[in-house]
């Protein structure tokens, strides 16, 4: 599988060549991938930076393998989902991930979602069995309870913004699941609280600056690593009090805690502390875009709506939803995929080549950085019916079973797909359920909203939905 020399090494056998023999060629001889043209030195940063969605139509014109270039870095844009199979499965250790790392955002340096190689594959191993189906559910009651408790607060004819109260919803359902703490978000007072919202702003403010060299130090970067170092500080503490009483809780830390204790599998300290960086980054803010554009759907689909509640009456009744009911909402579970489908959180994976490649025909060389953009798959024509268009029942008529497998990936896939998919799809659907049997919903602003291309694919502006108790 090494690159370069040999005739039969480093070809995309099978995937959408088209060429006959490629795999008798040395590997010299395939083409680079075709591209829009872009500037001296910048290449097509400037495009880029302008328009990063509407960048991808001059891309997608250039066919399935393109390439592109932002300052030093070259890039080439994976649009089939047999290339994404191929890179994040079939042959996901000739890529490695590629993030943010010098973009200064700190999500944890010797957390899960940094490491690599040995040191990634221990963490996973530790911290998957928390993740498992069975062990997920421990935290439906908890979800529940949360979001019955937002209801609670939410009066007759209430304005929220959805994305805010998601936020803040899914922030502390996270902070129990990890901690076992119960804080609130609207408060300066907690310092898990406080690292949450830095890591936001930071991804929001980073957004112009991305692959742009030579970030200079600012104010706003001293004010976030003070932040990150508190956050850090009190994750010590509460290390301190778990080695103390001896807990046996399920929250993630006293896993991790435990887990440091025994042979094989120790984490250090510094990755406990790193990898509680990474879950609170990782692990509230996609969920709560995904439940915002769930809702702006909902509000604008009262067929969807009505089947929706037709369901919850016939598996949930009148009790409360629970850990066994989600299994049965099949219904709910089409409308959050199909939610997430137009709207991924995650809108776009990398990795890079460690090795030089051929896909489809092209000379991908080592180095290359490969941008997987769910944002363009999961709307390609090619895959879904009017992909413009809300159905969830394109999820449950035996459409899904013709379509590639990966022309659908809001949690990735292969060996570092999303470990908190469980708990997301659990946690969301607990959500829907709770507040659908609650509210009617009457949506405010725009249908079609601006999006914001941080690290999540969240509205530009607040989704605003007036709530009508029923
Ligand atoms: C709708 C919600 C979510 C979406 C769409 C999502 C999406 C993703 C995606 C696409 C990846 C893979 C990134 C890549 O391959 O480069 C990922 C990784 C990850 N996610 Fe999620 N995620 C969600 C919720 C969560 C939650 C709730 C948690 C934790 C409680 C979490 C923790 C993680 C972690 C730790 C990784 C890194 C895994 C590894 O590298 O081994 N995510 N997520």
């Amino acid at each position: 599988m090494v690159s370069g020399s040999s005739a039969t090494d480093g070809t995309g056998q099978g995937i959408d060549a088209g060429e006959g023999n490629e795999s008798d060629r040395p590997i010299e001889e395939y083409p680079p991938a075709p591209g829009p043209a872009g500037y001296p030195i910048v290449g097509n940063a400037f495009q880029v930076v302008n328009d990063p969605f509407g960048f991808y139509d001059v891309v997608s014109a250039h066919g399935d393998v393109v390439r592109y270039s932002i300052v030093r870095n070259t890039f080439t844009a994976l649009l089939h989902p047999d290339h994404v199979e191929r890179v994040l499965v079939s042959e996901h250790e000739r890529f490695e991930r590629y993030l943010f790392a010098d973009l200064g955002l700190d999500i944890g340096a010797e957390g899960l979602v940094m490491s690599d190689g040995e040191q990634w594959r221990r963490q996973r191993g530790v911290m998957q069995p928390v993740f498992t189906t069975d062990r997920v559910q421990s935290y439906a009651e908890t979800m529940a309870t949360y979001a019955d408790r937002a209801a609670n607060r939410w009066d007759d004819g209430k304005v929220i913004a959805a994305n805010r109260e998601f936020s803040r919803l899914t922030l502390r359902i996270l902070a129990e699941a990890l901690f076992d703490l119960e804080v609130d978000p609207t408060s300066d007072d907690e310092a898990v609280v406080r690292a949450a919202r830095a890591i936001n702003d930071r991804a929001d403010a980073r957004r112009l600056s991305t692959f742009l060299p030579e970030w200079v130090p600012s104010l706003a970067d001293r004010r976030f690593e003070r932040t990150m170092d508190e956050y850090r500080r009190r994750v010590d503490e509460l290390i301190g009090q778990r080695r103390a009483t001896g807990s046996d809780g399920d929250d993630l830390l006293s896993v991790l805690v435990r887990a440091g204790g025994s042979e094989g599998c120790a984490l250090s300290e510094a990755e406990i502390r790193d990898n509680l960086v990474t879950f609170l980054f990782a692990g509230h803010e996609t969920s709560s875009v995904a439940l915002t554009y769930t809702f702006l759907l909902l509000a604008q689909h009262d067929d969807v709506v009505d089947e929706l509640r037709a369901e919850l009456e016939s598996v949930v009744g009148d009790d409360r939803p629970s850990a066994e009911h989600v299994r049965d909402l099949e219904y709910i579970d089409a409308v959050i995929t199909e939610a997430m489908r137009r709207y991924p959180p995650v809108y776009m994976l990398f990795r890079r080549a460690l090795e030089d490649v051929v896909i489809a025909g092209y000379r991908i060389p080592e180095g290359t950085i490969l941008t997987l953009p769910q944002f363009r798959i999961h709307r390609d024509e090619r895959f879904y019916d009017a992909p413009e268009e809300f159905r969830p029942e394109r999820w449950t008529d035996g459409s899904e079973d013709d379509r590639p497998e990966y022309a659908y990936f809001p949690f990735g896939g292969g060996p570092r797909h999303c470990i908190g998919m469980r708990f997301a799809t659990l946690e969301m659907t607990l959500i829907v359920a709770t507040l659908l049997r609650r509210f009617d919903l009457e949506l405010l602003s725009d249908p079609d909203p601006k999006i914001s291309p941080t690290t999540t694919f969240g509205p530009a502006e607040d989704v605003r939905i007036r709530l009508h108790r029923r």
